[in-house]
């Protein structure tokens, strides 16, 4: 499904947004006496949320007013709810609404991607209701750019939720083969065997019990400046392998592509907003399923990177950093000017800060600023974890180079982190996202299921990070 707006010319309803005061909520002056009299006796006060539609002068519906609660102090943190009106979009009555008023303090584009963001469904199974209020976009904003912005929402959405049955490695391809197409870039892709023959046999090991024969998928857009390479990770379905996951570990694995959900739905943004000309866009995703057959990788087994280093295996469910190892790589040998990697990496990233907030690791001070301050100004946060360099004899087991899962658990998402970063170098700039990409109950804006993480972190920081 795609976003959209309402016909600016066609007929709409006003929508006031109210601060709750101090003693009685902010109506506008422009509201009719008449209908705020009628909220005031409705006990509307402007609390966060609140809905309170208004008569017309003929006692139809005139219009409605919503409440976004007390003026954030200034410098105030985010709030408890990140998109204000989202809400309101939910309960609205079907039709055409626009805001009517201006209220000091919102973020108005972010309130109005928050609209967009709560009208995604996922029906692609079963009938959903759409939602029935569409907003007409207010003229000032980039509507382009809402657009862009809630499309590739609703692409990494759309990837994450569609089960694995119907989203394999084929099928995953098939969705960047789609993309690549809508915007003239180039896709390569090197399938099963040939991962062997052309050096990517940690992708190769871990994808080849899967269903259907792993991959690496490799996209270029059509442009030119700095190299940003996206890498994210691919694996369609997480059983932990031969090391096999209990069933409420597994259960949720349909989203372990949440990496490349993510990078698609990203590139998917620039692309809409022609961005990808002003820079050599590149986008690279390992796509397996991490399965189990007689032919799987096992406990013990000594994989030989692309890159060289050798990796003791020593739990077959710390699948992600040994497909991303060989992504990076290849990445990494033509020394992009910035290198990102998304993926869906470790439980301890969802144990340290839950599902909303993403781990960032980015050794360089200036761009890991620049990326959380853009994620938090653009309701998509992230919160830096280091490269902490004493960590790294964790990774270094007695008969291999590298160990892909330390025993003792320590510190587990900057472990993997680090074992990542191993396999770069060349770039000038890497920055690492551990995401959840899964919303756990439904929020406003943000249904439960598949959820796109960093995309507008790192949308926003681009320019900064590419200059
Ligand atoms: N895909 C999982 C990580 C994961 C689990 C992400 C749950 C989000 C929610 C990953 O492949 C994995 O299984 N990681 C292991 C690594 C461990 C064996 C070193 C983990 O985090 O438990
Ligand atoms: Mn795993
Ligand atoms: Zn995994």
């Amino acid at each position: 499904m795609i976003p959209e707006f309402a016909d600016p010319e066609a007929p709409s309803l006003p929508l006031w947004l109210v601060r709750a005061g101090d003693s009685a909520p902010e109506i506008p002056s422009e509201v009719e006496p008449l209908a705020a009299n009628w909220a005031k006796a409705q006990g509307f006060s402007g609390k966060p949320g609140q809905l309170c539609l208004l008569p017309s002068a003929e006692g139809g519906l005139g219009g409605a007013l919503f409440g976004l609660g007390p003026q954030p102090k200034a410098g105030e943190t985010p709030g408890r709810e990140r998109f204000p009106l989202a809400r309101a979009a939910a309960a609205l009555p079907a039709g055409n609404w626009h805001l009517a008023n201006r209220p000091q303090g919102l973020d108005l584009a972010q309130a109005v991607l928050g609209w967009l963001f709560a009208q995604y469904r996922f029906d692609r199974y079963k009938r959903i209701e759409a939602q029935a209020a569409r907003l007409v976009c207010p003229q000032e904003l980039d509507r382009e750019r809402l657009i862009a912005m809630a499309a590739g929402e609703y692409l990494a959405r759309d990837l994450i939720n569609t089960p694995a049955s119907d989203m394999g490695p084929d099928e995953l391809e098939q969705a960047a083969r789609n993309l690549a197409i809508r915007h003239g870039a180039g896709i390569e892709v090197i399938r099963g065997d040939d991962l062997i023959a052309r050096n990517f046999p940690m992708i190769h090991a871990v994808g080849r019990a899967g269903a259907q024969p792993p991959r690496l998928i490799d996209i270029r857009f059509p442009g030119t400046g700095p190299r940003l390479t996206l890498v994210g990770k691919g694996v369609c379905f997480d059983t932990g392998g031969l090391d096999i996951k209990p069933p409420a570990s597994m259960a949720l694995m349909k989203k372990d592509m949440g990496g490349a959900a993510n990078v698609l739905g990203l590139a998917e943004t620039l692309a809409r907003l022609g961005l990808h000309r002003d820079m050599q866009l590149r986008l690279l995703i390992p796509a397996v399923e991490n399965g189990i057959s007689a032919n799987a990788f096992r406990p013990g087994d000594i994989l030989t990177s692309r890159k060289g280093p050798t990796v003791e295996v020593n739990n077959t469910d710390a699948e992600g950093r040994l497909v991303l190892a060989d992504a990076l790589a290849l990445a990494d040998e033509e020394a992009p000017d910035l290198l990102i990697s998304m993926a869906t990496l470790t439980g301890a990233a969802r144990v340290a800060l839950g599902p909303d907030l993403a781990p960032l690791f980015c050794d360089d001070d200036g761009s890991a600023a620049t990326i959380q301050h853009a994620g938090l100004a653009h309701a998509d946060p992230v919160w830096r974890l280091p490269f902490w360099e004493p960590y790294e004899a964790m990774i270094e087991p007695a008969i291999a180079d590298l160990d892909n899962a330390p025993s003792g658990g320590f510190a587990g998402a900057i472990t993997a982190a680090l074992f990542l970063r191993r396999f770069t170098g060349q770039a000038r700039c890497y920055a690492h996202f551990d995401i959840y990409g899964w919303q756990p109950a439904a929020a406003p804006g943000r249904p439960k299921g598949g959820a796109g993480q960093g995309m507008r972190a790192i949308l926003h920081a681009l320019p900064d990070l590419l200059s």
